[in-house]
């Protein structure tokens, strides 16, 4: 096994996305929504998942007022979903698509934040079914789309404490270190056998919900927009970043 590379790096200002589909999970807000909003912006087929269709259809409707290709929207709850649902998606996207080039795994909860002694065991599972669970199923419903792609990415989307245990942080913090280790074990797999890339990012921290419930004394004004991290995201997506394969990637200050 190549070893992980805890790296930071820069993207490059305009990826060519053109022609490209694009799974992002978590599109209804936050860090999801700006990549959907940056990728359409760079005229790829954006595909939205989240459960809140109506955030979605804002979000489709704004896609298409900046001229981008229409959006897909895929009404999806990743805590009840079954095995054949993810088998849904895939079907969907080689029926409509042929071809995935780009699945965004953003979405994810961020539980209670307390020490492992008090730890609620039915949110710890719930955690889990989110931010792990649902992407090892999505992505593995997704890779025979992703192969059928001359070049295709996937970015498993981390955090400091998936790298760097942090005392009351639970099955968050426990739920990104497991996705580095399925983001590690994935490109492993799929390196010389396939054109598929697979890495992870931290992307900081950002003004979103998310943060806000983890810091809520935290002034929002002080940290960056998720609009200034999609970039990145849309980079990795992009064969500007061919070269980055099995990389735990991380966005510098
Ligand atoms: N914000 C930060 O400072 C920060 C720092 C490091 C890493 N991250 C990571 O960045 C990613 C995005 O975070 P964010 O800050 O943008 O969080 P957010 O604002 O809370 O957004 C999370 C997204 O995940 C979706 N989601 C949650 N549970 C879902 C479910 N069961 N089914 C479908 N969708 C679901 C949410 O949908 P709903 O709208 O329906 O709830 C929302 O679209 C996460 O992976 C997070 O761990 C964030």
């Amino acid at each position: 096994m190549t070893p992980v590379a805890f790296t930071s790096f820069t993207a490059p200002v305009a990826p060519v996305l053109t022609g490209k589909t694009v799974l992002i999970t978590g599109a209804s807000r936050g860090l999801g929504r700006a990549i959907a909003l940056d990728c359409a912006r760079h005229h790829a087929n954006t595909l939205l998942l989240g459960r809140d269709v109506r955030r979605l259809e804002a979000l489709a409707d704004e896609i298409e007022q900046i001229g981008a290709p229409p959006a897909t929207l895929i009404p999806f709850n990743l805590e009840g979903a079954t095995v054949e649902d993810y088998g849904t998606i895939s079907a969907l996207i080689g029926e409509q698509f042929q071809k995935l080039e780009g699945l965004v795994l953003n979405a994810a909860v961020l539980g209670e934040l307390a020490a492992i002694e008090n730890y609620d065991p039915l949110q710890w599972a719930r955690v889990f079914q989110v931010n792990v669970h649902s992407q090892f199923l999505l992505v593995q419903a997704c890779l025979p789309v992703l192969r059928r792609a001359d070049s295709s990415s996937v970015i498993f989307t981390s955090s400091g404490v998936g790298r760097q245990g942090r005392a009351n942080w639970g099955a968050y913090a426990a739920s990104k270190f497991a996705l580095e280790g399925l983001m590690e074990t994935l490109a492993d797999e799929q390196a010389g056998v396939s054109s598929v890339r697979v890495n992870s990012l931290n992307p900081g921290p950002m003004r979103t919900r998310m943060r806000a419930l983890a810091f809520p004394a935290e002034d929002p004004g002080t940290l960056p927009d998720p609009a200034a991290i999609a970039p990145y995201y849309s980079y990795l997506l992009s064969e500007a970043s061919l070269g980055l394969h099995g990389q735990a990637l991380t966005i510098p200050k």
